[in-house]
Formats: C-alpha cells, structure tokens, sequence
C-alpha cells in the first residue's frame, strides 16, 4: 500500500483518454522560466496558502474530473516547520492541540510564529503565564510541552528527508479523485494536466496532520505536524 493513500481501495487503471487528448501529448513540454509559487487555498483568513504548487514542466490535454483516476510518480520530502506564519501556528498547531484552541487571538497578537514558538529562551512558562495571559499553571505547562515534542520531532526528522517515493517503490501510485489521496495530493493532482511536473508545498493539515505517519513496524516516517514537499508528476 502506499503511503499517500488514505484508503486501502486503488483504482487499477488510469481512465481512457480521448485520442484528440493523446495526440496534443507529442508537443513539446515547456519549462517555466519564472518561478512562482500558486497558491491552492484560498481563504481570506490565512495570509499565506497552506498548500501551493510550483509548476516545473507542463502538461497537456484536460484537466482530471472528480473520481476520475489518475497516475503519478512522487517523492515526498520532510520540509521542517520554519516557514510556519503565526497564523499558520494558531490554525494548524494550536487548534490541533486539546484545549488550547482559545488561545488562538494572543498568538497571533504577539506574532507567535515557528520560530519564536521554538526559541527557548523566549518562549518559557514565564512568556506563557506574563505575556500569553495563561493564569492555569497546567495549561502552561502543557503548552510548552506540546513545543518541546514538536521541536524534538524536528531534530529527529531533519528537513530533506525522503520519507517516501514511488521510485522507492518501484510503483506508481494510481488513485481516483476526490478519494484515496492525502488533501494536498488531490487538491494539486486536480490542477495538472497529463505530463505536468510540479512541486507542491502543504502544511500538515494537508498531509498527515496531528498524528503523522508510521510504517508498518511502526517507525515514525512522518513526525506530527510535519510541513511536506512533494514532488509530483501526473503520468495518467
Ligand atoms: C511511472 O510512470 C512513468 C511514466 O509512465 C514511468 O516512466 C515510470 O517508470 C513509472 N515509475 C515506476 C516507479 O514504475
């Protein structure tokens, strides 16, 4: 089974393309000169997308329909949680954190982002009860040792590491739209056409959120609240 999958059901074949569709496949692929960065989210309430796609080389033919299937070739890559706005800390993080979710206006007030969130000698139980605001010592607590697993999961998972591919795999992965694929998998495979290579970007909540991935041993492939870089070619 494949990781990316959300469901054990694959489809087993690409659906047919019309020959009109085959044929337009032979023109040449252009690589994009400019780099620029489409975000897939669009939501008034966050500043940033929390997914967005860089096309690298483009496609051709139709874009897919929901529940059609489709093949790609992927590698899957630890991002490391730097670029985290405060907005992202508050929606992706906090929210996903029992009972801290009230927080959410002081973080962004005090543009709690990845990286003050991890400075240990800023935020302390002292920031977090003075600044923050949180007269329950629990709470306190518990928040900081919610950042200290987070920051642990990141030394222990580096930033570039490949936690997945279908090259790896020898096999690439074939999933109907709309189901059996992580969020931003689905949500950037319904934006190429047939030959597109693209590299997408996606916050956790878009991957594999608060629990992360394991491998059938159980070996953490991908830590909790893991921002995730794929590398994604639409095959079919
Ligand atoms: C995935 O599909 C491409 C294009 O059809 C093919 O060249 C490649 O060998 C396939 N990858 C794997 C791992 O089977």
């Amino acid at each position: 089974m494949h990781f990316i999958s959300t469901i054990l059901l694959l489809a087993t074949s690409c659906d047919a393309f019309a020959p009109s569709t085959r044929l337009t496949s032979k023109s040449s692929t252009v690589l994009f000169a400019s780099e620029e960065w489409i975000p897939l989210v669009t939501d008034d309430s966050s500043e940033a997308s929390p997914v967005k796609k860089l096309v690298l080389e483009e496609g051709n033919g139709e874009l897919p329909t929901d529940g059609s299937s489709v093949e790609i070739e992927y590698t899957g890559t630890l991002v490391g949680e730097k670029d985290w706005s405060a907005q992202d800390v508050a929606d992706c993080w906090l929210s996903q954190l029992q009972g801290l979710d009230h927080l959410k206006a002081e973080f962004i007030q005090n543009n709690i982002d990845f990286a003050l969130l991890s400075d240990t000698n800023v935020f302390t139980e002292e920031f977090c009860t003075t600044t923050l605001g949180i007269s329950n010592k629990i709470q306190a607590k518990k928040l900081l040792m919610a950042r200290n697993r987070l920051t642990k999961s990141q030394d222990e998972h580096p930033a570039g590491t490949v936690f997945d591919s279908s090259a790896e795999r020898g096999k690439n992965f074939t999933f109907n739209l709309g189901k059996g694929a992580i969020k931003a998998i689905d949500l950037a495979v319904r934006s190429m056409r047939v030959g597109e290579r693209a590299s997408v970007v996606c916050r956790s909540d878009y991957g594999y959120g608060s629990e992360g991935l394991r491998s059938s041993k159980g070996d953490v492939m991908v830590p909790p609240f893991s921002t995730l870089n794929f590398e994604l070619k639409r095959v079919c």
